[in-house]
């Protein structure tokens, strides 16, 4: 292939990654599972429970100016104003820090999910939004075609501990066109009624069924989704003054089995190393040594990772993170979960590396190319061992504790449709991961 139209063929696929609509819908015959009801959502307040970098924090957005009444243990607490109302969120978002061993928290008539014991079923959704930007116009009005609805009422009937969001909850930046009843209605920008129809309505199920881990995506930075990501979700405090969060500090959340780090990747670039960003991702990075081993890494943009291969190439891989993680990464990371690109996939490697799970198949368009197995792939020259590379369907995750007698140790994780078939299923010990169709 010449050089000119290898790259022509690169960009394209490299645009489809983010952008491009299946060429695999599913079939309008899949049966949902039962729909389950909606704990958290009220007349006027949807409440959850969240991990922050001090622990567990219930949080709700209100109609109103003042937060919903709240009580921990039976006991009143008072929720307090996180971000007042603004022009484009014309509501409050509140907080209550939760202390360590509550046992029940009831925000407005609602009781919220605390986190088990021991936690069991570990769900993770990502890239969940309704693409809305220039001439990308999905159908969010079909709740096939922009299935994440279906996919929340799916997770939910599996009763999970724990809720993993690995980023990109906000796609709708442009207008609907005149005509298209695909989007018709639609709304776009980053404001509350984006916000409600891309996330918090449709998840308004799986916010009330369990904790959850919230990591940012590219989505949400400052100029895309950001206002709504830092007003709401972000763990950090809200940057009143500003209106958006600036990249965030990394955060810890210690589990009985494994801790989980969340770092902030939304602004790593891609394409070309940066520097400068790869040495603070870099010390961000090195600085896991200090967390309880095992240490699960959370990010949306994966490391060695890629959206699938072009004349033996990768594409969509990001040289920044890659830049900054080798030699970096400390042996206590086993495993890192991300999203960004949007299929699902699990790779572990000849080098001594955390394995890589890509969860990004959660609602938005599907990246296109073919399902294969990626043991062989080189990508910014780390060599895939095992793994596998799924793409044209959507669908979500769940890590499960495995035990049988072939495999007594580890975590399994099952990839399943919108609808909650379960498609494949891989075992993950260490940092090596072995996978099967189902
Ligand atoms: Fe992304």
């Amino acid at each position: 292939m010449r050089l000119s139209k290898f790259i022509g063929v690169l960009s394209s696929m490299a645009a489809a990654c983010f952008a491009q609509p299946s060429l695999a819908q599913p079939s309008l015959s899949e049966t949902a599972p039962p729909p389950v009801a909606r704990a958290s959502e009220s007349a006027d307040v949807i409440s959850w429970v969240q991990y922050v970098a001090q622990g567990l924090e219930a949080r709700a957005v209100t109609d109103r100016a003042s937060c919903p009444a709240a009580s921990i243990d039976g006991t009143p607490a008072a929720m307090q104003v996180r971000a007042a109302p603004a022009s484009d969120f014309p509501n409050t978002v509140c907080t209550l820090s939760l202390p360590f061993g509550a046992t029940s928290v009831v925000v407005g008539s609602t009781a919220l999910p605390l986190p088990a014991s021991m936690p069991k079923r570990i769900a993770v959704i990502g890239d969940t939004g309704c693409r809305l930007k220039g001439i990308y116009l999905q159908a969010c009005n079909d709740p096939v075609r922009w299935p994440f609805r279906q996919i929340v009422t799916a997770i939910a009937a599996k009763k999970p501990d724990l809720v993993i969001h690995v980023g990109d909850y906000h796609y709708r930046e442009t207008p609907c066109p005149k005509g298209d009843a695909g989007c018709a209605g639609s709304p776009f920008g980053d404001n509350w009624n984006v916000w409600r129809e891309d996330f918090f309505a449709p998840a308004a199920t799986l916010l009330g069924a369990a904790p959850w881990v919230m990591v940012r995506g590219n989505h949400e930075v400052c100029g895309r989704g950001g206002q709504g990501w830092s007003r709401a979700l972000e763990a950090a405090a809200f940057d009143v003054a500003r209106g958006c969060n600036g990249t965030s500090p990394p955060f810890a959340v210690p589990l009985p089995q494994m801790t989980l780090a969340v770092v902030d990747t939304s602004n790593a670039a891609e394409p070309v190393a940066d520097a400068t960003q790869a040495a603070a991702f870099r010390a961000e990075y090195s600085a896991l040594a200090r967390y309880r081993s095992p240490v699960w890494l959370l990010q949306h943009r994966p490391i060695w990772s890629t959206g699938g291969m072009v004349a033996g190439l990768p594409f969509g891989d990001n040289k920044t993170l890659a830049l900054a993680a080798r030699d970096a990464m400390p042996e206590q990371v086993q495993l890192s979960l991300s999203g960004h690109h949007h299929i699902f996939q699990v790779l572990s490697y000849v080098e001594n590396l955390p394995a890589q799970i890509v969860v990004g198949h959660g609602g938005d368009y599907l990246n296109i190319g073919r399902s294969g197995d990626p043991a062989g792939w080189v990508i910014n020259g780390v060599t895939v061992r095992s793994g596998l590379h799924h793409t044209g369907k959507f669908g979500f995750a769940m890590l499960e504790p495995a035990a049988s007698e072939t495999a007594p140790d580890g975590w399994q994780i099952t990839n399943y449709d919108q609808t909650g078939q379960p498609l494949q299923r891989c075992h993950v010990a260490g940092r090596t991961a072995t996978c099967a169709s189902e």
